[in-house]
């Protein structure tokens, strides 16, 4: 009785990673890490597999490498490992220097170390890092910002560094370093020709040379058939998972979780669940995002359906505010046209040809490159989300 007056505040946060103490399903990508980790712990001579993470918006790619990172840190107590999570973004996939100097930067800065060699590590690092620093200095001196040597080459070597780093971290005692490399999709983007294929050189010339880094990225699942055409050779140095909508049980195990972890003694009906499933399809953003809300109009005991259905309707008019109105207005004019003619479409999925007036197919890139729009296989598309659709519908009839 005294659980069910206990105020313990909302677990649930939409807007960011979540709690890796709550981190839900996915168990065969979590299974294939840990084994992989677990074999370079046991064996000198294993070599660690290196993963892709493919998935499209809000699916939780970012919040799996968090997830990741405890695994190694906190779950397996005896880990000896080295990790950092590099979030890409366009200004640093310029070009290769930029690159280089950015990850190594990062990784001076935002790594963690496993319980085992803390202290030993973090000397090591430090020392390293004002190497690094020192080096950069020099380099940066007489020019405001790195540029490619005469021959053409890069200025940092990116191999050599973090081959230099590896060996200095394996002398005392470190087994894997694994490094997390989010939202891989902005190298295609950033302005730095043939990307991929450096990168790849990197990779390989390491794993060539002994050093046990483990490379973890994660991207939009459109874009990877892409990567694939243009560089065949990265994408085979990863083994891919798509991680999608969740089924029952992940929804399930995304509210409970949570309200069990932190006790709160908050129970939901199998009612309530299978509402909140059908509702968001198993999209953990907006399972998350509905169950903040819910819990704060409704802070203890059962919730029922009626309960639900009570509070939904203020739910849904905050994700209105909040979420599908931005995504309406980061469309032009002109996309906001094709997504209103969407709107009028009976079928959940279409092709470009399904919609009338001009070329449809630059404006469905634009939407998909701004996430409103999915692509489900050659030619034919879906929005993001279902009940996008629904406020799209909404919006038509206002227009009209
Ligand atoms: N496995 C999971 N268990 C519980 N919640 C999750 C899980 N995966 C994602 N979420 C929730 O979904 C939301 C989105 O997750 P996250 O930011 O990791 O996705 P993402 O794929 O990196 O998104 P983006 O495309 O914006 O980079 C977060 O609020 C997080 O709490
Ligand atoms: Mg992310």
């Amino acid at each position: 009785m005294t659980k069910m007056t206990k105020m313990t505040g909302n677990p649930f946060y939409a807007r960011g990673v979540v709690n890796p103490r709550y981190f839900a399903n996915r168990a065969e990508l979590l299974g294939f890490f840990r084994e992989n980790i677990g074999e370079c712990m046991n064996s000198k001579i294993a070599r660690p597999d290196n993963i892709a993470i493919l998935g499209n918006w809000g699916i939780g790619k970012t919040s799996t490498l968090y997830k990741f990172r405890d695994i190694i840190h906190n779950e397996m107590k005896n880990a000896r490992a080295f990790s950092v999570i590099f979030p890409l973004k366009p200004s640093i996939c310029t070009n290769a220097d930029i690159f280089a100097t950015s990850l190594m930067d990062a990784l001076f800065r935002q790594y963690s170390v496993s319980m085992p060699l803390k202290g030993r590590i973090v000397e090591t690092i430090k020392e390293e890092s004002k190497v690094w620093e020192k080096w950069k200095l020099e380099k940066l001196s007489l020019k405001p910002e790195l540029k490619r040597k005469d021959n053409g080459g890069s200025a940092v070597n990116l191999t050599e560094t973090l081959l230099n780093l590896w060996n200095k971290l394996e002398s005392n005692g470190v087994e894997i370093g694994v490094i997390m490399l989010d939202d891989i999709h902005y190298l295609l983007t950033g302005g730095w020709d043939g990307s991929l294929y450096d990168l790849r050189t990197d990779i390989q010339a390491l794993s060539a040379q002994g050093a046990r880094y483990m490379f973890v990225i994660t991207g939009q699942t459109f874009l990877y058939p892409e990567m694939h055409e243009l560089a065949e050779p990265f994408t085979r140095l990863f083994e891919k998972f798509e991680i999608g909508n969740l089924d029952l049980d992940g929804t399930r195990e995304v509210i409970e979780k949570p309200l069990m972890v932190e006790d709160t003694g908050i129970k939901i009906s199998d009612e309530v669940i299978g509402r909140i499933h059908d509702i968001t399809e198993g999209h953990p953003f907006f399972i998350v995002f509905i169950m903040r809300d819910l819990l704060r109009e409704i802070k203890q005991g059962r919730i029922d359906i009626e309960k639900f259905n009570e509070v939904y309707p203020s739910i849904i008019e905050h994700l209105t505010k909040t979420k599908f109105q931005d995504d309406f207005n980061k469309a032009t004019d002109a996309e906001r046209e094709t997504l209103l003619k969407i709107a009028g479409l009976n079928e959940v999925v279409f092709t470009p040809s399904d919609i009338k007036g001009g070329s449809q197919s630059k404006l469905f890139e634009r939407l998909m490159e701004k996430e409103l729009l999915v692509k489900i296989s050659r030619g034919k598309y879906r929005l993001y989300h279902t009940m996008f659709w629904e406020f799209l519908k909404m919006m038509k009839k206002g227009t009209s």
